[in-house]
């Protein structure tokens, strides 16, 4: 496997001498608006926005191999979007299956990883570089949640502020864990036949956290540790992914290996708002714009990320007079991915940019049409 189109070559020569040579075992860099390739023997299935950072468009990635030594790479959209600057590269020994940026801090971040088929989860803290910068430093136990054994999925930081709580969801509990107190701890069995897969945190109502099992959706009162509304059927087969609308109370978007993304309204939980045909395989993310709600960006096990835009029909009746949901359209397709996409993240700074990762440690950057940032703009 080994890629490297003649345009690009010197682009990614410009990246790499601002690495200081440190990135080339890293990550591939691409972006839409440059674009292309470079062999790199890790793959990789997750990125996170550094939503600290309130100056630079920065991800953060973690790599996925079984050979070697595994990276999370900092990545920063240049001035004119025109190239991935790797900002900062650091090992971390094992394979990272889940990574999120904490939201107040860039120096932190957690992870969910695996090693000889054991998961752990913990945050981590970006060693300071001392001087060298051709020496690549491991990232540094913050805090671990090493007491729990469990098979791990994610962790989620609170959704908002500057806060020491966090969430772990493992396939058998939820754990709410304090980071400066590792020990400080409530947990919630997610149930005998329950397989927890993913979870995501309202922004609304921090004491509700959503999971998915199989194909069902449940919530959970974090004060209770008890579970509250469930969809028992938002999928026919597994759920992957789930987001909560940042802009407005109750509403949910799910991704499963059905190919379908939904969209819900927790109150109303017999039947979706929207039925959307995501992707030729598995849905495996789906992410509202943090924004724009009505942008939605996916992405499947068919290499592709969608852009979507789903005109809120559970509120105003369609102005054509379309039954609800016809007017929702696929904007764009992305198809410069080579391999299953399992990580995608609106940048935390302009929502008209966003960063996707395939499986095979390809990272690109793309940006909403302008066409429809007019009409998103002209609506606000
Ligand atoms: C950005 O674009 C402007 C105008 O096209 C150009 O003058 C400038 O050199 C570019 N900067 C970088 C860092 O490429
Ligand atoms: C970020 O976290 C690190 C490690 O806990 C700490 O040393 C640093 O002071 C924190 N920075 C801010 C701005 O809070
Ligand atoms: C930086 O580290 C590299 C690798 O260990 C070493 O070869 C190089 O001499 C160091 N440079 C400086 C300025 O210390
Ligand atoms: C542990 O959590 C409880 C309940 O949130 C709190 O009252 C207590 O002060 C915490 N202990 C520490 C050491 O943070």
């Amino acid at each position: 496997m080994f890629t490297l189109r003649p345009r690009v070559m010197l682009v990614i020569i410009a990246i790499m001498s601002m690495y200081v040579g440190i990135c080339h075992s890293g990550v591939i860099l691409i972006t839409y608006f440059e674009a292309y390739a470079v062999f790199a023997p890790f793959q990789a299935r997750c990125i996170s926005a550094q939503t600290a950072d309130r100056e630079n468009n920065r991800w953060l990635v973690g790599t996925l191999s079984l050979r070697y030594e595994n990276e999370v790479h900092v990545l920063q959209l240049g001035e004119n979007s025109s190239e991935l600057v790797c900002q900062g590269l650091y090992t971390h020994r094992d394979e990272i299956w889940d990574i999120a940026a904490c939201p107040f801090n860039t120096s932190l971040f957690s992870t969910v990883y695996s090693r000889a088929g054991e998961t752990g989860t913990a945050v981590w803290k970006i060693p300071e570089s001392r001087g060298n910068k051709s020496v690549v430093l491991p990232v540094e136990v913050a805090a671990s949640l090493s007491s729990v054994p469990q098979q791990w999925k994610c962790t989620l930081w609170w959704p908002s502020g500057q806060h020491p709580q966090v969430a772990s969801i493992g396939t058998e509990k939820i754990v709410l864990w304090n980071v400066e107190f590792p020990q400080n701890m409530s947990q919630a069995s997610a149930g005998g036949s329950n397989h927890l897969e993913v979870g995501s945190w309202d922004p609304h109502d921090f004491n509700n956290i959503a999971t998915a099992s199989e194909g069902s959706i449940q919530c959970w009162d974090l004060r209770t540790m008890s579970s509250s509304t469930k969809i028992d059927q938002a999928h026919v087969l597994q759920t992957r992914h789930i987001d909560f609308n940042p802009q407005k109370k109750h509403l949910i978007a799910t991704a499963g290996d059905d190919s379908w993304i939904r969209i819900w309204d927790l109150r109303k939980p017999s039947s979706p708002l929207h039925n959307l045909l995501g992707h030729h395989h598995w849905t495996v993310r789906v992410k509202y714009n943090p924004k724009y709600e009505e942008l939605i960006l996916s992405s499947g096990t068919d290499a592709v990320v969608n852009l979507w835009r789903v005109i809120d029909g559970s509120l105003t009746k369609s102005p054509s007079g379309l039954p609800r949901g016809l007017e929702d359209s696929l904007l764009r397709s992305y198809t410069e991915h080579e391999d299953s996409v399992y990580g995608i993240a609106w940048s935390a700074l302009d929502p008209w940019v966003f960063a996707s990762v395939d499986y095979d440690g390809r990272v690109m950057v793309g940006s909403v049409p302008m066409s429809t940032r007019k009409k998103l703009k002209g609506k606000m």
